[in-house]
């Protein structure tokens, strides 16, 4: 038993357990990872409904850069609830939703003003930014990276390029979307170094595409992830993120960043997109700009803007949700947040490593502050990847204590809340550690 985590029963439990039978009964069947059953949680650590303590490095799929009900958070929410819950934000007018628009507006890297348009989820903020580029470009074609995840509705799926579950049976998707590799230089099909390696992947796009089938003045928005996160936490050379973006500026093209899971202090930065020096025309956030509360935000130029009725949606920048907000920002300022991913990041990437000199098993370690992954492979030569092997690690860890998630074919990333300590971290890894020394043994 470490100092954060506590396993009273070996779980799932039996409530537990109960828990998924009714779950699988009445809930739609979706992406579950494990039969983690939470009752409550605070910082770090979820409780479960059989009394055992987690650690989460999952915080709530990389929603809760705070850590769980942070006490601020909590307290804006209540407060607000108070005095007005919802006012249709989309059709009429409060102060909080102006105020969450200015400050995110001021946040955004680059010195152009700034509106917002507000939403609920990720998907949907990407599908307002897909909305914008065509109504403005009056251009219909979109590029996206295999590996990429943008969400799941047909929008944003038809960008969306992660695994092809994602796409079974929904074709044909919303046409137009062409795709060309990411920055896959940590395994480079062509065993180059990553030094000279990006140019290949970020080139394609003018030299091969825009020559053979794809007429750039037809493009009206390229979509990116500065780090690829579903795809499985891979971090691209500087160089591709600039190359890919004076393609853009060259051809009129329209750069989005998606900001979904690596925004809001998580790499280090504000945005991930910041690590380029690069200045996106739209960007799409989620996930933890509400601590848990659901709202999303795409933020882009204003010479952008769609005329009234183009675009709208009932709950979009809801009361509740840009009180959380408003928090969430102000603690992630305050507490100088990303710096502290920063630190924690590199402290973690390090124990990382020396787990890696450990165990042949993990072939690759990489992130970018605290989004951090090992990719598991089956040996270093060939780099095939360990699918059951991660599979199961995940499995043990859980028994052990430790939320952990998949990403990628056969990654195990770490994304724990901004706030944790180092101790939280190396409870984690020794978890990992006395895992991966079980998956190879079995
Ligand atoms: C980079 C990225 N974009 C978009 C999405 C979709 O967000 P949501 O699940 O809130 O629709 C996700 C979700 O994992 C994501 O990681």
């Amino acid at each position: 038993m470490g100092r954060y985590a506590r396993i009273m029963v070996e779980p799932p439990g039996p409530k537990a357990r109960e828990m998924v039978v009714q779950d699988s009964r009445y809930v739609a069947t979706s992406t579950k990872i494990l039969p983690v059953a939470a009752a409550h949680a605070h910082g770090g650590v979820v409780t479960d409904v059989d009394g055992n303590d987690f650690l989460d490095f999952s915080s709530g799929m990389a929603v809760l850069n705070l850590g769980h009900t942070h006490p601020r958070v909590v307290q804006a929410v209540k407060e607000q609830a108070d005095r007005l819950i919802h006012f249709a934000g989309t059709d009429f007018y409060y102060a909080a939703q102006v105020e969450l628009a200015r400050r995110l507006g001021n946040l955004a890297p680059g010195d152009q003003d700034r509106k917002v348009f507000f939403s609920n989820s990720g998907t949907e903020s990407v599908e307002a930014a897909m909305k914008l580029a065509r109504w403005n470009t009056g251009r219909k074609q979109f590029v996206a990276f295999l590996g990429c995840f943008h969400g799941r509705s047909l929008g944003s799926l038809s960008l969306t390029a992660s695994k092809p579950v994602q796409r079974e049976r929904f074709f044909p998707t919303v046409p137009g979307v062409v795709h060309m590799p990411y920055a896959y230089c940590y395994r480079c099909a062509y065993g180059m170094e990553p030094s000279s390696c990006w140019m290949h992947c970020a080139r394609v796009l003018e030299d091969v595409y825009f020559t053979t089938l794809l007429p750039p003045e037809e493009v009206a928005a390229l979509f990116i992830e500065p780090v690829q996160g579903e795809g499985g936490y891979i971090v691209p050379p500087r160089e591709f993120i600039q190359e890919i973006a004076a393609i853009c500026r060259r051809h009129g093209i329209l750069l989005v960043d998606d900001e979904i899971q690596a925004g809001m202090g998580r790499t280090g930065r504000m945005w991930a997109i910041e690590h380029y020096d690069v200045i996106p025309d739209i960007m799409c956030t989620a996930k933890a700009l509400g601590s848990g509360v659901p709202i999303a935000a795409t933020i882009f130029s204003r010479r952008l803007d769609m005329s009234t009725g183009a675009h709208s949606t009932t709950y979009g920048g809801n009361l509740l949700a840009c009180a959380a907000s408003l928090a969430t920002l102000d603690i992630i300022e305050e507490g100088r947040l990303a710096e502290r991913a920063s630190r924690l990041g590199n402290y973690l990437h390090r124990r990382l490593l020396e787990l890696q000199e450990r165990h042949d098993m993990i072939g690759d370690v990489r992130g970018l502050g605290l989004m951090q992954a090992i990719e598991l492979v089956k040996d270093r030569q060939s780099k095939a990847h360990a699918v059951a092997e991660r599979d199961r690690a995940i499995e043990l860890a859980f028994k052990r204590g430790a939320i952990l998630l998949p990403a990628g074919r056969s990654t195990i990333r770490f994304v724990p809340p901004l706030i944790v300590e180092e101790d939280f971290l190396d409870e984690g890894v020794d978890i990992l550690d006395g895992v991966l020394g079980d998956v190879v043994r079995s």
